[in-house]
């Protein structure tokens, strides 16, 4: 079992008496990832006061339309109203009988609790109580028979819960990461496919396996043997003294397009997504009209640059609403944003992620493949899938990669003979910068310095560890 929290009285030495604290920001303790009173503390003092990504907004289309986001004990009702996206806490106002489940349309029958049959309509009003002489007036206040609001705010095609009613506005902790995506277009992303495994693993653990390139050599081989012997693909390779190597005559530039092209064959297929079939087709086509300088550096950026004015340029000629790829600001593959969602784009499509803890030691891992449609065409309103096995066959196989280290991960840090996880500080930084914002919020920071935190934990595949503030 792990320490008591004793809260001590000033707000700095409450974050010195964190249990199994980050004090040095390389090394992150084992315990956090199955210590019992760790994960008790997150539930008391992180996720009560973190914004959640809790839908999708194409989850709910039409006016009525509803879902339920659950996170530990807590189950929030999230409904398209006439007047924009509400939320709820998701229990009836008579004996506490939660309302609704999964998914579903309120606009005409609004909430009936199974239990009594009092009602609320659409915007949370109590519209029936059964016999209602049989009750005191003071319990029939009707403010106080509404359901109870539970702040929501709209970024990126997503609503986002928080049930802290005093901490700052979702758009003041998500810069800078909305100005990376938000060029992208990313509100009118719609989903292609939905997957989700219970992985037996701490949700943080979930987490850390998507915020580093340093797994790829040995995790997902097939990507690594694809890498083009160019700077940037493989940013681990030891650069000798003097420079890179040239490059060996037999690769020429013909043959560099075609590994560059086989490279986002393989990262499609292997995600099912990021990178589409159809951005893939594009290539292909491309390769053999275009014409390239001899120089390889610069044939490989007359070929980007080209491949993007025309995946930009078909797109737009399909009816999409598509950025033109070759304006937007850089943004790596992998976003994160605090606490536990993803978005891994790439030209203009995106893998997301969203990780929920269940206990512990298990967690909810979910995944999205997301794609610019075009404008005119309808969309099915998904649904959250079944949760699988992570070792399901269905998932695509670098994601079935990355799952399989995690149960052995899990594992390994219950041994006696394992203190802490020691982080590089230029690219596992990422994991660091959470962690450490996590603290503070177990520790009683304020908003102010939260948010800023907040701000810089929620960064870009491969960060250096970076200073959040306290
Ligand atoms: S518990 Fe809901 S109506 Fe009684
Ligand atoms: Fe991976």
């Amino acid at each position: 079992m792990g320490q008591v929290f004793a809260a001590p009285k000033s707000a700095d030495s409450m974050l010195d008496a964190v249990p199994f604290k980050v004090t040095n920001p390389q090394r992150i303790p084992a315990e956090r990832y199955y210590d019992p009173a760790f994960f008790e503390l997150e539930r008391e003092r992180l996720w009560p006061r973190v914004w959640q990504m809790a839908c999708r907004l194409e989850e709910i289309p039409e006016v009525g339309d509803w879902v339920e986001y659950k996170i530990l004990d807590q189950s929030v009702i999230v409904v398209r109203t006439a007047g924009g996206v509400k939320a709820f806490h998701n229990a009836c106002r008579h004996r506490g009988v939660k309302l609704a489940n999964g998914h579903g349309n309120c606009e005409v029958q609004g909430f009936n609790c199974p239990f009594h049959g009092w009602r609320w309509n659409i915007d949370g009003e109590n519209t029936f109580v059964f016999a209602r002489q049989v009750f005191d007036e003071e319990n029939l206040d009707p403010a106080e028979l509404n359901l109870v609001p539970c702040r929501v705010e709209l970024w990126g095609g997503c609503a986002f819960i928080n049930f802290d009613d005093d901490a700052p506005p979702l758009l003041e902790t998500i810069q800078p990461l909305a100005d990376r995506l938000d060029p992208r277009k990313v509100e009118k992303l719609r989903v292609e496919w939905w997957h989700s495994a219970i992985l037996p693993t701490n949700w943080k653990l979930a987490m850390e396996a998507f915020m580093e390139g340093y797994h790829v050599m040995r995790t997902h081989p097939q990507l690594q043997e694809a890498n083009p012997p160019l700077p940037g693909y493989d940013r681990y390779a030891p650069t000798p003294a003097g420079g890179p190597a040239p490059l060996p005559a037999s690769v020429t530039v013909k043959k560099l397009i075609e590994m560059s092209i086989n490279w986002n064959a393989v990262l499609s297929e292997g995600m099912a997504g990021m990178v589409h079939a159809n951005d893939v087709a594009i290539m292909n086509d491309l390769k053999d009209r275009i014409e390239l300088p001899d120089d390889p550096m610069a044939a490989m950026g007359v070929w980007h640059q080209a491949l993007n004015a025309e995946i930009t340029q078909q797109n737009r000629a399909r009816g999409v609403d598509f950025p033109d790829l070759n304006d937007l600001p850089y943004a790596s593959a992998v976003q994160f944003l605090f606490p536990h969602y993803f978005m891994l784009p790439l030209f203009g499509n995106m893998s997301a992620y969203r990780i929920r803890p269940l206990g512990p030691e298990t967690c909810l891992f979910e995944i999205w493949s997301l794609v610019l449609y075009p404008e005119d065409e309808v969309r099915e309103r998904p649904v959250a899938p079944t949760p699988m096995r992570h070792d399901d066959e269905r998932f695509p196989p670098i994601p079935q990669q990355d799952y399989s280290n995690l149960p052995l991960q899990q594992e390994g840090l219950h041994a006696k003979g394992f203190e802490y996880m020691r982080l590089s500080k230029t690219v596992e930084g990422m994991i660091s910068n959470y962690q450490r914002v996590i603290d503070g919020f177990l520790g009683g920071v304020d908003d102010d310095r939260l948010a800023k935190g907040i701000q810089v934990a929620s960064g870009e595949l491969d960060d250096p560890i970076k200073d959040i503030g306290f």
